[in-house]
């Protein structure tokens, strides 16, 4: 194995799997917050780090997403349930990012302001704005994860909901796109067993 690679990395990602059967418990603050600054952590186009994470705890808010996430149980008895939204206006994000590091001297004024014309061009496109809400919004909850089994949690990612309902009764503004859930506790049974696909199955060498 090559050297830069950490095993214990790889290992985290092979343990984890999707639970849905949770132990009632109260995650600690603490460990919410750690789960939520490694998710942070994830790359993203021009840094814009597309992404806002909504958290539900509180019992009440569980038994409002219940009916909008098909009855999946685990939104009920996990110990939060975190919506990761993809933000369609991250151009907006722009200038305090690139502001701050011309502040810091990571950067002159000069390349600020090309990367800034670059990225409102890019904008202009509803269609490059979604593409890069979901797929930066992606990689935060995929770290998320990961971040969550580190510290002991188990997770399952969730694409089975109404988005239009969630926007509506939990009033998500215009500018966000809800892209999935993540419900993360204490597993209480197992996750099913799930296959993969061997490499020969999924990597392509060169050209197909
Ligand atoms: C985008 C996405 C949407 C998913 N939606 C659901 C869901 O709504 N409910 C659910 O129980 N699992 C859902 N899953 C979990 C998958 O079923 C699971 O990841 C897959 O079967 C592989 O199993 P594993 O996660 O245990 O390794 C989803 C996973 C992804 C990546």
């Amino acid at each position: 194995m090559a050297t830069n690679l950490k095993p214990e990395t790889i290992k985290v990602m092979e343990e984890r799997h999707s639970v849905r059967a949770y132990e009632s418990f109260q995650m600690p603050e603490e460990d919410l917050n750690a789960i939520l600054t490694a998710a942070g952590t994830a790359p993203s186009s021009w840094n814009l780090q597309h992404w806002k994470f909504m958290v539900i705890q509180d019992p009440a808010l569980k038994q409002e997403l219940l009916p909008i996430a098909n009855n999946q149980q685990q939104v009920v008895d996990s110990s939060v349930t975190i919506a990761v939204l993809g933000d369609l206006e991250a151009n907006l994000n722009a200038p305090l990012i690139y502001d701050a590091a011309v502040k810091a001297g990571a950067m002159t004024q000069e390349v600020r302001d090309i990367m800034i014309s670059q990225i409102e061009g890019a904008y202009q496109n509803a269609q490059i704005a979604r593409d890069e809400a979901i797929r930066n919004a992606s990689l935060a909850a995929m770290q998320l994860m990961l971040a969550a089994k580190s510290l002991g949690y188990d997770s399952v990612p969730m694409g089975g909901f109404n988005a239009q309902k969630f926007i509506e009764q939990f009033n998500v503004p215009a500018r966000y796109i809800p892209v999935l859930l993540i419900s993360i506790g204490k597993a209480k049974k197992p996750a099913h067993e799930s296959g993969r696909f061997p490499l020969s199955q999924i990597v392509v060498k060169g050209k197909f």
